[in-house]
């Protein structure tokens, strides 16, 4: 068995060429959709870089996900602590099966993978560079305040969304300010789906994003 086919999430990657940056975008779905649902936006979002996409393990009625709920917008919080760590064991993995460099990882999600990503981003404030999260949640608060100093976070929210309120939003962004994370929040005129304008603020924020990251690096 070699160290990919070990690799504990069903997943599809996608290696990165030179216009990429050395960059990874680990792409997180939402409620019943599967590794291949966002290839197309990460390749949209940051050309040329390499995509690594998980299946969420959870299957509700079928669909996948990428920890349990109980009901709408509560979640287990034993299977969330679970599968948030065996999502950063997954990404060690696989920075070392596919030569990723772990330093510019850049997650990805959308609705339940949006709130995984906030899951690691507040117990594991080492594994992203920056997080792009369309329409997160809370997903659970932490019982100390992360170090989150280096990480740019996108938050686009949803403005007559009926699964995420906009104060619900607004201690999202708390949360990630007071953990000294530099959050962005936009606005997509509409709901929970997602829209071209979320595509196109998602692309120009990650554009800017890489423009400091590489003018830093020399
Ligand atoms: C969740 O369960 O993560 C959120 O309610 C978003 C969703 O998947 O509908």
């Amino acid at each position: 068995m070699n160290r990919k086919s070990k690799l504990s999430f069903e997943h599809r990657f996608v290696g990165g060429d030179r216009a990429g940056d050395g960059l990874t975008l680990l792409l997180l779905h939402g409620t019943g959709g599967d590794e291949s649902d966002l290839i197309p936006l990460g390749q949209t979002l940051a050309p040329g870089a390499a995509l690594l996409s998980p299946r969420g393990r959870v299957l509700e009625n079928g669909m996948p996900r990428f920890f349990r709920r109980l009901a709408e917008g509560i979640f287990d919080q034993h299977d969330l602590k679970v599968q948030t760590d065996a999502l950063v064991q997954f990404t060690e993995s696989s920075s070392q099966a596919y030569e990723i460099r772990p330093d510019r990882i850049v997650a990805v999600g959308y609705s339940n993978g949006a709130n995984i990503a906030s899951s690691v981003l507040l117990a594991h404030p080492k594994v992203f560079a920056a997080a792009v999260l369309f329409r997160p949640m809370v997903p659970f608060i932490p019982a100390n305040t992360p170090n989150l100093e280096r990480v740019n976070v996108l938050v686009a929210a949803g403005r007559s969304d009926r699964i995420v309120s906009s104060q619900e939003t607004q201690r999202l962004v708390q949360l990630f300010e007071n953990a000294g994370a530099t959050v962005t929040t936009v606005w997509h005129n509409g709901g929970h789906e997602l829209g071209q304008d979320d595509v196109d603020a998602a692309t120009n924020w990650l554009t800017d994003w890489r423009a400091r990251l590489l003018s830093a690096a020399g």
